[in-house]
């Protein structure tokens, strides 16, 4: 071989190697950069991940909850993960529920509706997971804390304004979120309890509707064809009062009828603004997913906590609405 052709050689295999050195320094520079964003970006990931469980994401009284839990996020280092299905469906709930323990987050929030949670429940404590029920309680399980409404409380509450408002005489119906559901049977029950007392009240027809407004105006629209005589109605969930309402309107009773029903969401203050509802039980659903995040710290922190936290019930009539707006706009 003469040597120009081995200097070539040389010279290209120089140059090849080179532009290798080259290409890897610059391909580590390149990833050296990613994993220090990584880096970057996971320390400012927050501290905690828990899961919500709603009933239903498409409610009113459902975001609201979420609002409160997300608004407590920056406080408390947290990310919440609201999940929960579109429409009212407990299997779906547990399904999100088994998913949150296999994904071992640091707590779960969740509607404990039926006794189906319960095994979930004391699964995830005993895996470590804390657990808050929210909305609905479980009490013979493991979980940490219950946050919501003394949902016995606010059926009495219901009770005792149905028979102020209406002078101790009515001829009651009640339409039940759910016969299964801890906390429509115990609205049921604190309500059944007062009225009872009254010898001018009588419940003359109970039935179960889902939590939507369709189920509640035909349920209600087949009591008032069944029993003339109904003076009252009792609803025990957000979208009741809606169905009711449209069944009265439908049959032309709507003057003549009392009507009280849960939550204080737009529709049922514009019915109440309308007097076509009487009455609402307010919950605090802001606030009940804002503290299951502050208290959930708590048990991670093994600072001191109670395993109850009821939150405000209270009761609003038309006349309580402008000094609900005038507070409303103070706020803003
Ligand atoms: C109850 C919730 C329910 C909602 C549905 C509320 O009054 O507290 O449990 O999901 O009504 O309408």
């Amino acid at each position: 071989m003469n040597r120009t052709i081995l200097y070539t050689i040389l010279l290209l295999a120089f140059l090849t190697a080179s532009g290798f050195s080259l290409y890897f320094y610059h391909q580590s520079q390149v990833d050296n950069e990613k994993i220090s964003v990584m880096l970057t970006s996971q320390q400012d990931l927050p501290r905690y991940h828990f899961v919500l469980i709603g009933e239903e994401m498409n409610h009113e009284y459902w975001r609201l909850v979420g609002q409160g839990a997300k608004a407590a996020e920056k406080d408390f280092d947290v990310f919440v993960e609201y999940v929960g299905p579109k429409r009212s469906n407990p299997d779906e709930q547990l399904k999100l529920f088994d998913m949150a323990i296999k994904s071992k987050v640091d707590g779960i929030i969740v509607q404990a509706l039926n006794d189906q949670f319960t095994p979930l429940i004391d699964q995830a404590v005993e895996q470590g997971i804390p657990v808050i029920t929210i909305d609905t309680d479980s009490e013979g399980s493991m979980r940490g804390v219950y946050i919501g409404t003394d949902n016995y409380e606010a059926g009495q509450l219901a009770g005792k304004s149905l028979v102020e408002d209406t002078k101790g005489e009515a001829t009651v119906a009640i339409i039940s979120g759910s016969f299964d559901h801890d906390l429509h049977r115990l609205r049921v029950k604190g309500f059944t309890d007062i009225v009872e007392q009254i010898n001018g009240i009588e419940i003359v027809a109970i039935e179960e509707a889902a939590i939507s407004r369709v189920d509640a105006e035909e349920k209600a629209y087949n009591m008032l064809a069944e029993h003339d005589n109904i003076t009252a109605f009792y609803g025990t969930s957000s979208y009741n009062g809606v169905g009711i309402v449209a069944a009265a309107k439908s049959l032309k009773k709507e003057s003549e009828m009392y009507v009280i029903t849960f939550d204080a969401i737009d529709e049922n203050l514009q019915l109440l603004k309308n007097g076509e509802i009487n009455a609402i039980v307010e919950q605090q659903p802001f606030e009940m997913g804002y503290t299951s995040v502050e208290k959930m710290i708590d048990m991670i922190k093994d600072k001191p906590f109670d395993d109850v936290y009821h939150t405000e019930l209270s009761i609003i009539r038309d006349v309580d609405l402008p000094i609900r707006n005038h507070q409303k706009d103070g706020d803003s």
